[in-house]
């Protein structure tokens, strides 16, 4: 685990993060002057579920996973995180434990937020507080739409929902023949609650839709508005 406190400035960064969108340029400079760099091998743990928490990442580089250990002990991943995302402020809020397990798919970049200056920040400028709240009412929107689909669609519109969240956030790669999701079956099921087996007979699916191509280790998103209309139960 490398750190790298000897970044650059990180204002400019943090111009980006949606925690301080449209903050004052005070707000901006007091958080560069105390967030402290620190970088992450791939497949490094930032933090694990039921740690105590002292700071929230804000995501300069790469690509984090958020998961959890169902009650049968499956990993549900509950996001895949890319800059300038940020995470980490739950257990900050209300002195709880890291509600999830947070893990580095690629080389990570980070800046860590601490509390007392977290909340430094949320009590002098109410934007960024605002910030905090909005990304919180996101999550819980994003959180009740995946729990009416996973309790009520079939195999195939769970894993459109998966492949369409991930399109939406940016989590593919753009190439001519559609978005590209690097990720395993096993991946994929994490992701969408179900097993592995389930998700592999759900892509055969959708790919005789013609709405994705698959190869192995990767799913193409060639036609985003049919994988939709599967969503929807309307193809
Ligand atoms: P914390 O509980 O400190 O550590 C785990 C973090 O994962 C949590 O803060 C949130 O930032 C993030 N997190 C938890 N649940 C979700 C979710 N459903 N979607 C996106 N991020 C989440």
């Amino acid at each position: 685990m490398a750190d790298a406190s000897n970044a650059a400035d990180p204002k400019p960064f943090l111009e980006t993060v949606p925690l301080f969108s449209g903050a004052p340029e005070r707000a901006l400079e007091v958080a560069a002057s105390v967030v402290r760099a620190r970088s992450f091998d791939e497949g490094a743990v930032l933090f694990r579920e039921g740690d105590v928490g002292d700071a929230l990442y804000l995501l300069a580089g790469g690509l984090v996973k958020l998961s959890k250990v169902d009650l049968g002990g499956h990993e549900k991943t509950l996001a895949l995180l890319q800059p300038p995302e940020f995470f980490g402020e739950m257990a900050l809020l209300g002195h709880a434990t890291r509600s999830a397990t947070a893990l580095a798919l690629s080389p990570v970049r980070t800046y860590q937020l601490f509390r007392d200056d977290l909340e430094r920040l949320l009590a002098a400028y109410p934007t960024v507080s605002l910030n905090l709240t909005t990304t919180l009412a996101n999550r819980l929107r994003g959180m009740d739409d995946e729990a009416q689909v996973l309790s009520y669609k079939d195999a195939p519109g769970r894993v459109a929902f998966v492949l369409l969240r991930l399109y939406r956030s940016g989590v593919v790669d753009l190439a001519e023949a559609g978005a590209v999701v690097r990720l395993t079956h096993q991946d994929l099921a994490n992701l969408a609650g179900t097993s592995r087996e389930t998700v592999t007979r759900a892509l055969k699916a959708l790919e005789r839709e013609g709405v994705i191509e698959t190869r192995p280790k990767e799913v193409t998103i060639v036609d985003a508005e049919g994988l939709e209309e599967v969503l929807h139960g309307i193809r």
